[in-house]
């Protein structure tokens, strides 16, 4: 633990440090390139949580493609969903006929992706998929296909590597368990 910085102190524990999340980072990546060779990828942002891993994965996937970002609601000052998802910023850009690939920092009751994912649909692209950095199954409240997942985690608040909670933590470069007195 990185005592040094002063927001390691909030943290129980670090889950997978910033070498771990590259290593899974680059093979996803590689995944990837392989998955969508000869189609037309845009991978899509969902700010904020997943900056920092969007702008890595996209860095592994040795193919044309192009990004474009959106916006939807989250949990807020809370730790707990809210079960409603508002779309905040649309697209810029037309997905028809493209390959669209959602990129997510956490799919954890899959309430936000599963509705993301229908709206995305509902556009004609020509497939969707989700990769997310991190996936918390036990927590799933409906039905979703992650294809591209890093890791899976267990039942934890999580922060850091673009995951906040209140806002906060998402410049740490690695992921960890917040301490519970920080938010209870
Ligand atoms: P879902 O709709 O329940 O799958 O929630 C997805 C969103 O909740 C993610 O994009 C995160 O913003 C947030 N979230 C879920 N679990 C965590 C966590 O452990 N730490 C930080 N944010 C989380
Ligand atoms: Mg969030």
């Amino acid at each position: 633990m990185e005592s040094n910085w002063k927001l390691y102190q909030d943290l129980e524990t670090i889950l997978y440090s910033r070498e771990q999340i590259a290593e899974g980072v680059k093979k996803l990546g590689q995944k990837i390139t392989q998955d969508y060779q000869g189609k037309d990828l845009v991978m899509i942002c969902i700010l904020k949580g997943a900056t920092p891993f969007f702008a890595d994965l996209m860095r592994e996937i040795d193919l044309p493609l192009t990004i474009d970002f959106m916006v939807v609601s989250s949990y807020g000052a809370s730790t707990k969903t809210s079960g409603e998802v508002k779309l905040v910023k649309d697209l810029d850009r037309s997905i028809q006929g493209k390959d669209v690939l959602v990129v997510e920092d956490i799919v954890d009751t899959g309430m936000t992706l599963s509705y993301l994912k229908r709206v995305l649909e509902g556009r004609q692209a020509n497939s969707v998929a989700i990769a997310s950095l991190l996936d918390k199954p036990s927590r799933r409240k409906v039905e979703l296909d992650v294809q591209y997942s890093c890791f899976e985690i267990p039942d934890a608040f999580v922060v850091g590597y673009g995951l906040d909670f209140d806002e906060k933590y998402r410049n740490l470069p690695d992921v960890g368990v917040l301490k519970p007195e920080k938010y209870l």
